[in-house]
């Protein structure tokens, strides 16, 4: 496996894609209501990145993906597929995942939304999810193992009894959408992947309430619990500095730290 280090000129160009891909889930929030669909939400995202951003919306095309995000309601693990059949109730929660190229690099991020009230599992699972992504970010700096990333994430989310999927993984980013190295939220083996200053990856727990088995459905795209209890995720593009990490797709309204040095 050979994980590509990005030069000073790539890194630029991530923080730049990060930065409008973390925007678009900015952009996206005060629409998120009970009543509007996701296919009216797919749509906003689209108008967006191409119309205000000039950037690309990497997944249109994507093995034949024709939308600009995925957007995960309540059971669905995640890849749910935009509709304009699909409305949001009061208390639903949702993912929505967009990635955009600008200049030829990808970022790639989502987060978790709650349509309306939220209930009290819903909101709980929501940050716990985002917990777990934070407390995995936070460990992150070069000579450290690869696989303390997915321990710390399943460690954090035992804790409450809610499981992390293992058949989806985050990834290595930059000028490829998907590449090495896969990246597990959860403790399993890693090939020995010591992490470096200048790997560019994603990181993207999906927590479930119940257990981490998932089912895709007919439609081949979305994945959903097995048990049919609600699943929550939260994605960053990360960069592996000299000393710590730096978060490429940090929102402005985010709490937490966009670099952190050790
Ligand atoms: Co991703």
């Amino acid at each position: 496996m050979s994980i590509k280090l990005k030069t000073p000129a790539e890194i630029e160009k991530m923080r730049i894609a990060g930065k409008l891909a973390a925007e678009v889930l900015e952009m996206i929030e005060p629409y998120v209501k009970p009543g509007i669909t996701t296919g009216e939400l797919d749509k906003i995202c689209y108008d967006h990145i191409v119309n205000v951003q000039k950037a690309i919306p990497a997944n249109i095309g994507y093995h034949g993906y024709q939308h600009t995000s995925c957007i995960s309601i309540n059971d669905v693990v995640c890849h749910g597929i935009p509709s304009f059949d699909k409305k949001l109730k009061d208390g639903d929660i949702l993912n929505i995942d967009v990635t955009v190229i600008k200049d030829g690099y990808h970022g790639d991020t989502s987060r978790m939304y709650i349509a309306g009230k939220p209930t009290i599992v819903g909101e709980k699972l929501c940050q716990v999810a985002q917990e777990s992504l934070y407390e995995a970010i936070r460990i992150i700096k070069p000579g450290i193992r690869l696989k303390e990333i997915g321990k710390t994430i399943q460690k954090h989310v035992d804790k409450f009894g809610f499981s992390s999927v293992r058949e989806y993984c985050g990834h290595g980013i930059g000028e490829v959408y998907h590449d090495e190295p896969q990246v597990l939220h959860y403790d399993a083996d890693d090939g020995g992947v010591i992490l470096k200053p200048g790997m560019t990856f994603t990181i993207e727990p999906m927590i479930n309430t119940g257990d981490w088995r998932t089912r895709t459905m007919k439609d081949g795209w979305t994945v959903k619990t097995k048990d049919h209890g609600l699943s929550a995720q939260y994605e960053h593009t990360i960069l592996v500095t000299d000393n710590g990490v730096e978060v490429l797709t940090l929102r402005s309204n985010e709490n937490f730290p966009r670099i952190i040095e050790h």
